[in-house]
């Protein structure tokens, strides 16, 4: 597997960021043993609903916070009580914020280093999203609005869990500049395309003919946009009109897990089991396209620089939009006096301008 440092993107060996960390479901009964950004994590649910995410070992003798399924503080249930969770091997007990505040056969001052590192936790649209920075501050920009999620004529999606996959991030975010793979992968015939990158979002506006997805000549348009270098959006127009969601995350260095799923707008106002049903199937179809780009990746071996044709998609202006990400948010100015702006790609109209003021929303 290739590392950040061989694709040359940037110092920082994880971006900066918003990025999916698990859906809301996998959180329901016991803390997760999660791993990202090359460290493991440990994320769980109190009793308040609130969801915590902290570093993995405790403080006291490394002990693993989530992965026990045997010690007594499991089996009685107090590994989590209120907010708090209690390591499985001597039973100290941790707050939301990391500290120590019960240490049940102790009753002197509990020593300040009996804390763990605790990161942002927050739930949006049935997923679970924390906010990763080398530089270590707040987040400087938020995720994406996902007005559909409150809409009640939309099925909202479940999570499709892509596993992770042995590929570097880099490869994936190209796929936001890939025009030619279109035919040849998913069997679009592309009419128009283009790219836009401004500030944290990179853009792709396409719209054409489909293989299999639309017939009699119909258009499939489809507005996709990252916001940020981990959780892309698309606006997809075909048989249904739905919202494709699809994030992925750094495990380790070179190493992604990703995610997928469909928010699909039932001819309803409030959707049947029939439209239910109807959009299950629309998002394994948009599983499956996702699936054609997958297969690709997992066999693919790492690509440094791209030998880019005229008539490719802008990948190298979308390497520098995403570079911003692996350095000081004090560099992203100049990398984005680089990129920023509508790029078209020779031979392909750009996108109508109905196109364009609709996406992103
Ligand atoms: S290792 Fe966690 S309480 Fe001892
Ligand atoms: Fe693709």
């Amino acid at each position: 597997m290739a590392t950040t440092a061989e694709y040359k993107i940037g110092p920082f060996t994880y971006p900066r960021g918003w990025f999916m960390i698990a859906d809301s479901d996998e959180l329901e009964g016991k803390p997760l043993a999660l791993r990202f950004f090359g460290k493991d994590l440990v994320l769980y649910r109190g009793e308040s609903g609130r969801v915590v995410l902290m570093d993995a070992y405790c403080p006291h003798m490394k002990t693993h916070l989530a992965a026990n399924s045997s010690s007594y503080v499991v089996h009685d249930g107090s590994h989590i009580e209120g907010d708090n969770i209690r390591c499985p091997y001597h039973a100290w007990r941790f707050g939301p914020d990391g500290i120590c505040n019960e240490i049940p056969y102790f009753d002197g001052r509990i020593p300040a280093a009996a804390r763990i590192k605790t990161y942002r936790a927050e739930e949006r649209y049935g997923a679970i999203f924390t906010w990763h920075d080398p530089e270590e501050r707040e987040p400087d920009y938020d995720l994406p609005a996902l007005p559909q999620w409150d809409d009640p004529s939309y099925v909202r999606w479940t999570f499709d869990r892509l596993g992770v996959m042995k590929c570097h991030p880099q490869e994936i975010v190209d796929n936001i500049a890939d025009l030619t793979h279109l035919g040849p992968v998913h069997g679009s015939t592309v009419e128009y395309y283009e790219n836009e990158f401004r500030a944290h979002v990179a853009v792709q506006r396409q719209g054409g003919g489909h293989r299999t997805l639309v017939t009699n000549n119909a258009m499939l348009e489809t507005g996709t946009w990252y916001t940020g270098p981990g959780v892309l959006m698309s606006r997809v127009t075909g048989l249904f009109e739905a919202m494709m969601f699809i994030a992925h995350t750094p495990v380790d260095d070179g190493v992604v897990k990703a995610w997928h799923a469909l928010l699909v707008k039932s001819p309803s106002d409030s959707p049947t089991e029939e439209d239910v049903a109807a959009a299950r199937a629309y998002q394994e179809t948009s599983r499956l396209a996702f699936a054609q780009d997958f297969d690709i990746w997992t066999n693919k071996a790492p690509c440094f620089n791209v030998l880019q044709l005229p008539t490719d998609g802008p990948f190298g202006k979308a390497r520098i939009w995403y570079s911003q990400f692996y350095r000081p948010r004090s560099e992203a100015e100049a990398i984005l006096a680089r990129v920023e702006g509508i790029h078209p790609v020779r031979g392909m109209p750009p996108a109508p301008e109905a196109a364009r003021t609709a996406v992103p929303a």
